[in-house]
């Protein structure tokens, strides 16, 4: 039996593919025209144009149905991208009923339909970059060599303070989804000393903003012997690496998407820095307020749209684990603002002497019999470390330019959304 050589929509747009050729993919747009019918089929690589002439079956075909057509290639300037296909054999392997998404849906009915929306050439586009930015995070860990290492996403303890864990049914126990990696990172530098993970987290959040998710996905490191400022290296190094990265593989995407590529093109490290003292000078806030999403966008602008690390918080703002600096009323971390989000990423210098740990514990309140182990850690060969995390859709968001965090992941799950 001769098997049939399908061909992507790219191999016909790359101009190095000439005569008979079948494709098979999903059809995007369709025009009749008494005997002839002109198609734009799509795959995951592309669009491209058919002309089809005498043939009923492309006449059948409706908005979405999938098909496996044979043709030849033919150069043609009005055309999509330059080719158009003069097809003489069309099948139809999928009728589609009447396609419920036309233009000018809502974003809600959108994310209703998210099973079928996924398709969109803006999802494609998206779900490529995202895909990217998960290998450029592997890739430069390991560069680095970072050990990847998984921990348990049930948990008992909580990192973030707890106020936004999802309990679970759990027979006999109090047991939570994890929302974050850290306690046990913590852990684990003991063993490999700079390791990292990417695994989902969980978080029941009361804020329903751009960015928040109730499962989102994240890249965590923590490493043995690191220092506050070396953190922050890393992370430029990590930042300006994945977007080279995706400017390399997902050109055409960012260009679809309509992403000003010279604002990526033009992010550069060393990112600058802030004191959240002085930002709060320059916001015009007091000096403890709780910085807000749409301020830290608010910075971002007024510090010329750019990268920036907002360092030393207030201690009483942030998590019990984080390291005293010089001044105590402002601790070791950093987040990392980009324009259009905020935040996204968040780390810290640890905490890593055992009694003022226990210290740190009884101001923010925390009963140490639920942190045994974790205190632990600081009996038992305890070293200086750090660590952060990265919320990946925020990334993603950032690079891809979407206006929501939800349009960055295929299935979004929010406080009012876990449907499709
Ligand atoms: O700043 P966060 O809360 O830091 C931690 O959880 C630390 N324990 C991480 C560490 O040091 N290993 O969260 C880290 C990042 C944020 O900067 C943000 O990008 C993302 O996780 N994030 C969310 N992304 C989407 N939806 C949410 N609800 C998020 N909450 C946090």
């Amino acid at each position: 039996m001769i098997m049939t050589k399908f061909i992507k929509i790219e191999d016909v747009l790359s101009g190095e593919t000439k005569g008979k050729v079948h494709l098979r993919g999903w059809i995007y747009r369709k025009r009749d025209q008494k005997d002839l019918v002109f198609i734009i089929l799509r795959d995951s690589t592309g669009l491209v144009q058919l002309t089809c002439k005498g043939l009923d079956e492309a006449k059948k075909a409706t908005i979405e149905s999938s098909v496996e057509i044979s043709g030849e290639i033919k150069k043609d300037s009005r055309a999509p991208g330059g080719y158009e296909i003069q097809v003489d054999d069309f099948k139809i392997i999928g009728l589609s009923e009447r396609f419920p998404i036309t233009k000018d849906q809502s974003e809600e009915f959108l994310r209703d339909m998210k099973h079928l929306w996924v398709r969109s050439r803006k999802m494609t586009a998206i779900l490529k970059i995202r895909s990217e930015v998960f290998k450029a995070i592997h890739d430069f860990s390991r560069s680095k060599e970072f050990v990847e290492v998984q921990p348990p996403i049930l948990t008992t303890s909580s990192c973030e303070g707890g106020a936004q864990q999802f309990k679970v049914e759990f027979p006999g126990k109090e047991v939570y989804l994890s929302e974050s990696w850290q306690l046990y990172g913590e852990a684990m530098i003991t063993s490999h000393e700079k390791i990292y993970t990417v695994i989902p987290a969980f978080r029941a959040e009361k804020s329903r903003t751009i960015r928040h998710l109730a499962e989102y996905w994240t890249a965590e490191w923590e490493w043995a012997w690191g220092t506050h400022d070396d953190m922050m290296k890393f992370e430029e190094d990590l930042i300006v690496y994945v977007i080279k990265h995706v400017l390399k593989h997902c050109e055409k995407e960012l260009k679809e998407l309509g992403r000003d590529l010279s604002e990526l093109r033009s992010i550069k490290k060393p990112f600058l820095r802030i004191t959240y003292k002085e930002a709060m000078k320059k916001l015009e806030k007091p000096q403890d307020h709780d910085i807000t999403d749409k301020e830290e966008r608010e910075l971002i602008k007024k510090l010329g749209s750019k990268p920036v690390f907002l360092t030393h918080f207030p201690r009483k703002l942030k998590a019990f684990y984080m390291l005293p600096s010089k001044d105590p009323k402002v601790v070791e971390a950093s987040d990392l603002l980009v324009p259009g989000v905020g935040e996204i990423t968040g780390g810290s210098a640890r905490i890593h002497d055992l009694k003022q740990l226990k210290e740190a514990m009884k101001l923010f309140k925390l009963d140490p019999k639920d942190y045994e182990w974790y205190i632990d850690l600081r009996r038992y060969g305890t070293v200086p470390h750090v660590g952060f995390g990265l919320g990946i859709e925020r990334l993603v968001m950032w690079i891809s330019g979407a206006k929501h965090v939800m349009d960055t992941i295929p299935f979004p799950r929010t406080m009012d959304r876990v449907y499709p």
